[in-house]
């Protein structure tokens, strides 16, 4: 075998380690019915008039991408706000390849550090790694919420990017108005605060904090997006940053020429006017998540109260990987949260009614087994 050169850093990176596949645990085990609920997707299938307008675009799939990105920011920006433009949103593919050019872009000197909650989505250590900086974990407080005083207290001369997650994957807490306001207080300008909402369309709660507020008054704020789940199109793969003018030029730089397809975009931009779509798929989940933890309460578990489209259950009685394995051959895919640094949780995404009930079923029997 020939020598490469390797960097030693990249190699102690975690590699991400997504749910499997509907195909992958068929093939594997020779489940018929499989029901997947562990990647946060809407369970509905795409918006129609996403599908369509993908299709359409698919005739010039032998060009690169003309105005394709242009146009979904220009519709997009102002229904997020009408404060901003086209030249306040960065998109990427997916969310996750925000996150990567937020992390090339400000963590690109040794030594520089990020700040995240322990408990939290793991693309951001593995950006900071893969771009060359360190990580600082916080614990999460006694409830599971981001320590937001303790995060903001870790922040040193070489601290380029806090993350914060609301609602927090795997969580599903959200952070309030005024705990944001505090934060920001104690956050110095010259920090980048990533606010990560991908979940954000599932939220009910009144006091939750409006980070755009951020954006319009200048600091520097990247809020994070995604069309993957409350639009239904994961597999499109478009997600995009919110920021101030000078920041989204400034991000602009580590973006790829070409990032996603026309089609993506085309059907991402088609999707802001599925309102039928977009209700019906935040019902299912309101009602879903509420059903959820209603069930899993007369089973004897304990779960989490979610803001977003997926319940954490804590403290099974069994241990978390064996929980989700034995599920898994009864054709349920969950996850077990170590890997989002919440070894002690399950992580269940909201399905359909009818597949929140199989789940609800077959969990009963296998707690019952335990
Ligand atoms: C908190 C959080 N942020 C960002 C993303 C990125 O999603 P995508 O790359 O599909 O847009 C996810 C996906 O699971 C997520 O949970």
């Amino acid at each position: 075998m020939t020598t490469f050169p390797t960097n030693e850093r990249l190699l102690k990176v975690p590699l991400y380690i997504g749910g499997k596949s509907i195909e992958e645990v068929r093939r594997e085990l020779g489940v018929d019915e499989i029901i997947k609920l562990a990647s946060n997707e809407c369970p509905l299938g795409p918006s129609p008039m996403a599908v369509e307008a993908a299709r359409e675009a698919l005739s010039d799939a032998n060009r690169y991408p003309g105005t394709a990105d242009l146009d979904l920011r220009r519709k997009l920006a102002p229904r997020l706000d009408a404060a901003l433009d086209e030249s306040n949103v960065v998109l990427g593919n997916g969310g996750t390849d925000v996150l990567r050019m937020i992390a090339q872009a400000f963590v690109f000197e040794r030594g520089v550090n990020t700040i995240m909650c322990r408990a939290s989505f793991p693309m951001w250590h593995i950006a900071t790694m893969v771009a060359g900086g360190d990580c600082i974990f916080i614990k999460p407080t006694a409830d599971y919420g981001h320590d937001l005083p303790a995060m903001a207290a870790r922040i040193n001369a070489n601290t380029r990017v806090v993350y914060v997650c609301s609602p927090n994957n795997p969580t599903g807490n959200i952070v309030t108005q005024a705990h944001a306001n505090d934060f920001m207080a104690r956050v110095p300008e010259r920090v980048v605060v990533v606010w990560d909402e991908a979940y954000c369309a599932y939220v009910d709660a009144p006091d939750y904090a409006d980070s755009l507020r951020y954006v319009k008054d200048g600091r520097n704020v990247l809020v994070v997006r995604s069309f993957s789940k409350s639009a239904g199109l994961a597999n499109m793969r478009i997600g995009y940053a919110i920021g101030h003018t000078e920041l989204a030029d400034y991000l602009r730089h580590a973006q790829n020429p070409f990032h996603t397809g026309a089609a993506s975009l085309a059907g991402a931009a088609a999707s802001l006017d599925d309102a039928e779509y977009l209700a019906s798929n935040r019902q299912m989940v309101l009602d879903g998540r509420a059903f959820l933890r209603a069930e899993f309460e007369k089973l004897g578990l304990n779960s989490l109260p979610s803001q977003a489209n997926f319940v954490a259950i804590v403290d099974p009685p069994m241990p978390p990987e064996d929980l989700a394995d034995t599920l898994l051959h009864r054709g349920f895919i969950v996850r077990a949260m170590e890997p989002f640094g919440l070894p002690n949780a399950v992580r269940v995404t909201v399905g359909t009614q009818a597949e929140n009930e199989k789940f609800v079923a077959v969990l009963g029997d296998v707690i019952s087994e335990a």
